[in-house]
């Protein structure tokens, strides 16, 4: 049996070695011309997955394989190209007006355009899918198998797909060619040995594509792999997402809740999770990452009318960067009125979370834009990414006015000594967005503010 892996990122590579290991020809196709050349002459675009090198160069050395800037005849075409969020409509205000309007847009809009190019907010940019399933159409044969991994909003695999293939082709899906849609759900740094031990949710668009669909996925997963119609399982992916982001939501809620009712929000929760069937996650200056701020966005593009504790969720996280905003102009204020205006900030952290170099869609560079768009001089430190880790982290903060804590790096716990920092620093006045600096902080002479903490120190 052939696969034909159209998209060599995170996803589409991984899967074309493993997919080699347990015994196909496979032909990996991508667009970019950088990628394809680099793995033709032996290198990997891919860093920092455990054991991808060697995997990579064994099925390369076996010749089984192949790469290409083109799809080529095969039996398994599987669709794994990126689905990024159109970001100009994002909604960065603290209001909720304008989902009637979008609401009535979406109602106005015919079901099959809902997956084409059109004028809606919050939607996924999905040309990368239409591109990929149009090139493959071409090679398309009765008997084929086509997988979509990517991220979708629900009905995409149904309206855009499907619509396309046939089409394209003439060809009837379920009859001559089958379809389904697989979701990926690997955690980047582990994603090898994710592919084949996570359990798999496969959404077929009928009953006989689902099942050889599911066949394929059994001959390499090793977690169960389960079966259902397309749409659920485009569903099922983003509400695993949704599901954090609401949760994250709610906690930072609560902690601007605290703020106003002189609270600690950590002391709060920390009590709360005492209770047997409490689990409230832990607040912070957003949610970032290219999967949980986005995926949410996917359900609320098809039904915005229904997604509304989804859109608010969306919305909380979204503008957390402006209260941390809110938070570090009053600390600005106070020091001008003490005649000591801030002459710099230093922002410790870029990443979206903790201990990665991932910075998309990632809340701590929003707060960095913010800053800068009201003219005070900002310093980024975050260890893991290479524009930022330059300065040592002394320099970073020697003669800072404002220490801002953004990303609770594992690393900023062991070396930020808190006599040191307030030896180096101008004024010694930090905000903590991450409930991360302890009481010794307070007892060094810092003036701390703590998102989510109504009561100050001093
Ligand atoms: N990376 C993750 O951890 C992860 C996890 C779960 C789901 N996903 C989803 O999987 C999908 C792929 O994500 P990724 O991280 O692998 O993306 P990526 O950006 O790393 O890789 C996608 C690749 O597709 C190529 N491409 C684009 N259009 C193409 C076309 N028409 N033909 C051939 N190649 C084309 C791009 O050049 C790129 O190399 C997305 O929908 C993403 O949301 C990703």
């Amino acid at each position: 049996m052939k696969v034909c892996i159209i998209g060599l990122g995170y996803i589409g590579f991984p899967t074309a070695c493993v997919v080699t290991k347990a015994g196909y020809e496979v032909l990996g196709v991508d667009t970019n011309s950088d990628i394809i050349i680099k793995l033709k002459n032996g290198g990997l675009h891919i860093i920092n997955e455990d054991g991808l090198a060697d995997i990579a160069r064994e099925a390369f050395n076996e010749g089984r394989l192949r790469v290409s800037d083109k799809p080529e005849p095969a039996d398994v075409f599987i669709i794994a190209v990126p689905t990024p969020f159109r970001q100009n409509f994002y909604r960065q205000e603290n209001s909720l007006a304008g989902n009637d309007v979008v609401a009535e847009k979406v109602a106005a809009t015919s079901v099959k355009d809902r997956f084409r190019g059109n004028d809606l907010p919050y939607t996924a940019d999905l040309s990368y899918v239409e591109r990929a399933t149009r090139d493959l159409a071409t090679y398309l044969s009765k008997g084929n198998l086509v997988i979509l991994e990517s991220t979708v909003p629900p009905g995409t695999t149904v309206n855009l797909v499907q619509t396309v293939l046939e089409e394209e082709t003439g060809l009837v899906c379920g009859h001559d060619f089958f379809l389904a849609h697989a979701p990926e759900r690997v955690l980047p740094g582990n994603i090898l040995h994710e592919l084949i031990y996570n359990d798999r949710v496969i959404g077929g668009v009928d009953s006989e594509s689902g099942e050889r669909a599911v066949a394929f996925y059994k001959s390499f997963v090793k977690g169960d792999v389960v079966k259902t119609d397309a749409t659920t399982a485009e569903l099922v992916k983003l509400m695993e997402n949704t599901f954090r982001d609401v949760n994250i939501a709610l906690a930072n809620e609560f902690a601007l809740i605290a703020e106003k009712l002189g609270v600690d929000i950590f002391h709060a929760i920390s009590l709360a999770n005492r209770h047997p069937r409490v689990n409230i996650l832990k607040p912070g200056p957003g949610v970032g990452g290219h999967c949980l701020a986005v995926d949410p966005y996917f359900i609320v593009q098809v039904v915005p009318e229904t997604a509304r504790l989804i859109s608010l969720a969306r919305e909380i996280n979204s503008t957390m960067p402006y209260h941390v905003m809110r938070l570090f102009e009053g600390i600005a204020t106070r020091c001008a009125q003490k005649g000591k205006p801030v002459k710099k900030v230093a922002l410790l952290g870029a990443s979206y979370k903790a201990n990665v170099g991932d910075e998309r869609e990632s809340p701590a560079i929003k707060v960095a834009h913010l800053l800068s768009e009201k003219g005070y001089p900002v310093v980024i430190h975050d260890p893991y990414i290479e524009i930022y880790n330059s300065l040592s982290l002394d320099d970073v903060v020697r003669r800072a006015d404002v220490l801002i804590l953004l990303t609770d790096h594992d690393i900023y716990r062991a070396q930020l000594e808190p006599h040191k920092v307030f030896n180096l620093m101008r004024q010694p006045v930090v905000l903590d967005t991450r409930g991360f600096f302890g009481q010794e902080w307070d007892a060094m002479g810092f003036e701390m503010i703590r998102l989510g903490v109504g009561k100050r120190s001093c």
